[in-house]
């Protein structure tokens, strides 16, 4: 079984993905670390983020694992090495776009992200171009979304209950941002698939959302 979740920053996806996932006891697919881990990578290694060359190489020759421990949770290792946290600086993250832009990057990372979730009993990826690109063919789609203020408000607490100090006009600006960078780059848009299902995740709790995405299941 295949479920596709996309949507835009902030919508609630990986939370609930997670959970999701969980309850039916599937793999997690978080193609978005998958992405910033070749950003790190990329910027490790003084790399000109310009140069679509070299990034689809790299990406080529990187071993991208995520794994699930019980207690540890979710971590993602590139090369061997745990980059969890690394991945997920505000500055990390406004670098992606360069790597997530490049077509070549992508065409490898969607021949890992497919390999991964064919490789268990089935699995829940979460991204931009899930439902669109990767799994055409899903068994569910799920597209959610939430209003602007609230996807800000997420992010913020987010990043303040992981130790960062961002002010609040920093965030939206951030936010915005990445929404045109999804939404309007040429290759694989951030866009609802046809036959996903749109849930506004604006005013649900997360187990409310988690609920609401498996009745679409079962
Ligand atoms: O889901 P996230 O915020 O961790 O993703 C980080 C960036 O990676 C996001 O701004 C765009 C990119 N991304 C992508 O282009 N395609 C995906 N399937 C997932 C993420």
């Amino acid at each position: 079984m295949i479920i596709a979740i996309d949507g835009p920053a902030g919508s609630g996806k990986s939370t609930v993905s997670k959970m999701v996932a969980e309850k039916l006891g599937i793999l997690y697919v978080d193609t978005g670390a998958m992405y910033r881990a070749i950003t790190l990578k990329a910027v490790n290694m003084h790399l000109d983020l310009k140069d679509a060359d070299r990034l689809i190489e790299i990406t080529k020759n990187s071993d991208i694992k995520l794994l699930h421990d019980k207690d540890k949770g979710f971590s993602v290792l590139l090369d061997g090495k745990d980059v969890s946290k690394e991945i997920r600086t505000p500055e990390l993250t406004n670098k992606v776009k360069f790597i997530a832009g490049v077509p070549g990057v992508r065409e490898e990372m969607v021949k890992i992200q497919r390999k991964i979730a064919r490789s268990g009993q089935g699995a829940v990826l979460e991204g931009r171009d899930i439902g669109t690109i990767v799994f055409p063919d899903a068994d569910r789609k799920i597209y959610l979304n939430a209003d602007f203020k609230e996807r800000v408000k997420r992010r913020h607490k987010e990043l303040v209950e992981g130790g960062q100090k961002i002010d609040y006009a920093a965030i939206k600006a951030d936010v915005d941002r990445r929404d045109r960078n999804d939404m309007e780059r040429k290759v694989a848009p951030l866009k609802k698939a046809d036959d996903a299902i749109e849930i506004d995740t604006t005013k649900l709790t997360i187990e409310e959302t988690v609920e609401k995405i498996l009745s679409c299941i079962k």
